[in-house]
Formats: C-alpha cells, structure tokens, sequence
C-alpha cells in the first residue's frame, strides 16, 4: 500500500512506498540446492553411461560455452545497449560486431572516465527502507495506485496490441518464449518508458536499485509479457518418462549479472494467474564465481535441457560441473531440500503488490498459468 506524501509536487521520491511485510520465513540454506544427478531416477539412473567419446564432446562445448559466458562477464553484457530485433540488430557478422565493439570501447572508456571523476557513483537513497528490504529478502512487493497502473496501462497497450498481432497468427503449440515477450524501445516506446521512468523515480525503485548493484542505474528494458495456460514449459518435466512433475519445476535462478528486475501487473493475479514466486532471502545464498559461471554455462549450451538428448550431454560431463541456473525440474520432491524452498517460498499474488522488485540471483519462478491469461511489464534496472 502507498501512502501519498505531500511533498508530491516538489520532490522526486515523493510517495513512500508501504511496504508489506513477507509472510513467511527467510530461506535458512546457505547455498543453492544440491541434486545428486546419479542418484535422479531421469538422469544417473535412467540414462547408459556415457562413452569416452561422449564425455570428449560434452566438455567440448562446455569449454566453447564458458569462453562465451566469460566474454559476456568481462564486457559487462546487461548493463551494454540492447541488441535486440527491434533495436534494429540483424544478427552477429562483422558489421554488427565491429560496431559493438566501437560501442563497447566507447562505453567503458567514458565509465572508466566517470568513475575516475567521481561523476560515475551509486545514488544514496533518500529512504533507505526499499534498499534495507531487497538487501534481506531479495523481493519488496510495492502497491502502485490505481491512477499509476491506468497510465501504464494506456503507455503500453501498443506493445501489448503488437504482441496479441504476433501471437494471433501463431497456435499455442507452435509459440516459444520469446513470442510471448515484446521488447520496448525508448524510440518506438517513447510513453512506456517515460511513464516508468517516472514511477520509478516517485517511489526511489531507481535509487534503491543504484544503491543495491553499486553503479548508476536506469531502467534499461522494459517487456511486454503475456502468458497463458496453453503454455506450460514447467509441465511434463521429463517428457519421455513417467515420472510426476516435482514442486520445484522452474526454480531457478537468472543467467544474468549485474541487474534489478521488477514485474508490474496490469490486472489482478491471484494464485492460478501465474504470479511472481520468490524464496525470500535466496539471493544471499553463497555462490561462487566459478559455480556461478558453470550454472550460466549449462543453461547457455542447452545442457540444462531435459528432452533425453540434452540429458545424456549432460550427464557426460564431469560431476563438479554438473550444476544448472535452471535446476528446480530436477530437484526430487523427496530431497532433504525441498523443505527449506517450501518453507521461503513466497507467492506473489495481488494481495501483496502490483509492482515487484527482485533481485534474479535469488530463486523464483512466475507465469506458471494455470488458468486464463497473465499480461504483465518486465523492466529490467540495469547502467544505461
Ligand atoms: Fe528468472
């Protein structure tokens, strides 16, 4: 809930966000759960073992991989300009990466150069409430006023008409992820981005999240997302065998850095509408570089996959490596960890909030739809 502050015409964080207490425990792991891959009645117990020649291949892709997640660490990928379709990138040839390198060089230097100046620092937020809540629970549910959602409502219902054109001519089963998602642009979204950036400087999510990741922050991207029970990608987990769907399918954590998110319903969710779900507190379990980066790894090679092809690659790589950001499909219901992520885990359904700020480094999962249809912004808080 929000309270209106008088200062409203002057001051740039003029409404104090109301910030609901969670209702539920912090996650008491220190650490991201663990899965004994050979034990898993999909994996270890299932699958031949993989032959010399098998394991060679697996970990060389996984070394290719991991050289590309490492470039994208080292030249800061989410907090660089978009490279998206309608940003106007045609895909990777020498043009584009010469001119993104041009941009890259230009970029840090100047970063560098601030940061020497002192012109390139955090904002020190003027509540530090906001900040307080995400550096504890790694998610602060925030209540926009009904006024606020009409305005973006209205500032974005050309990127939600777009993306009902796009998915009108294609049949659910024929619908991947990224068909359910449109990417704003500040020169085509001019409205959507505004009326953001304004909410977001009113409460100091802005700030808050500067202060949180340490660098100057803006909003970077702002989504559209629709997401419906047609799709169901946390369904039928491992599609060739008749193992039950575990509780924690989806449970994942994000393969990016260096960034904020915040979900914004435009309608009311309740628990079969596919809200936020969030293990408070998560995003402090320890993770290190090198885990962090095999996690990113995985994910980006398809290892993570769990058709029985992408599970036999997996299974070929050494064990230490055999981690994922995307794990929860594989986390059995009777592993000794599932108690602590049943015990943090928090719904975010409209009761607590229309404006959800997280952290993705902690473990969450949402539109998982059961019923009907979730249209929903997805703004990420990145340097711009
Ligand atoms: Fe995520």
């Amino acid at each position: 809930m929000t309270t209106i502050d008088s200062l409203s015409e002057v001051a740039p964080t003029a409404r104090a966000a109301d910030i609901r207490e969670l209702p539920i425990p912090p996650y008491r792991g220190t650490t991201l759960p663990e899965i004994d891959y050979d034990a898993h009645p999909a994996y270890g117990r299932m699958l031949q073992k993989p032959t010399l020649a098998e394991r060679l291949q697996a970990l060389k892709v996984f070394v290719r991989t991991f050289a590309f997640v490492t470039i994208r660490r080292i030249v800061d990928y989410e907090n660089m300009p978009l490279l998206s379709k309608e940003a106007g990138f045609s895909g990777l040839n020498a043009s584009t990466a010469l001119r993104y390198i041009t941009m890259y060089t230009r970029i840090r230097a100047s970063r560098i150069l601030g940061s020497l100046t002192g012109a390139r620092r955090p904002a020190i937020p003027a509540n530090p409430t906001l900040l307080n809540q995400i550096k504890s629970d790694g998610i602060v549910c925030l209540t926009l006023t009904p006024d606020e959602l009409d305005q973006i409502r209205t500032a974005t219902k050309p990127a939600f008409d777009k993306l009902d054109e796009r998915r009108v001519h294609l049949p659910p089963e024929k619908r991947k992820f990224d068909d359910n998602v449109y990417w704003c642009t500040r020169s085509a979204d001019q409205n959507a981005f505004a009326i953001v950036d304004g909410i977001f400087k009113r409460y100091g999510i802005a700030e808050a999240a500067s202060a949180y990741l340490g660098r100057p922050v803006g909003v970077k991207h702002v989504n559209a997302q629709i997401n419906d029970q047609d799709l169901a990608f946390w369904r039928r987990v491992f599609p060739d065998t008749q193992l039950a769907d575990p509780w924690a399918s989806y449970l994942h954590v994000d393969a990016t850095y260096g960034m904020l998110k915040c979900a914004i319903y435009v309608h009311d969710i309740g628990p079969d509408g596919g809200p936020f779900c969030y293990i408070r507190g998560s995003q402090n379990a320890k993770v290190g570089w090198f885990e962090g980066m095999v996690r990113r790894t995985n994910d980006f090679s398809g290892f993570s996959g769990r058709k029985p092809e992408a599970r036999k690659k997996f299974m070929a790589l050494p064990a230490f490596l055999r981690k994922k950001a995307d794990f929860g499909g594989d986390l059995p219901d009777d592993s000794p960890e599932v108690p602590r992520l049943r015990e943090g885990h928090f719904s975010a359904t409209s009761n607590y909030g229309n404006c959800i700020l997280f952290d993705g480094n902690g473990i969450h999962r949402g539109g998982m739809v059961n019923k009907g249809e979730r249209r929903c912004l997805f703004i990420v808080l990145a340097e711009i």
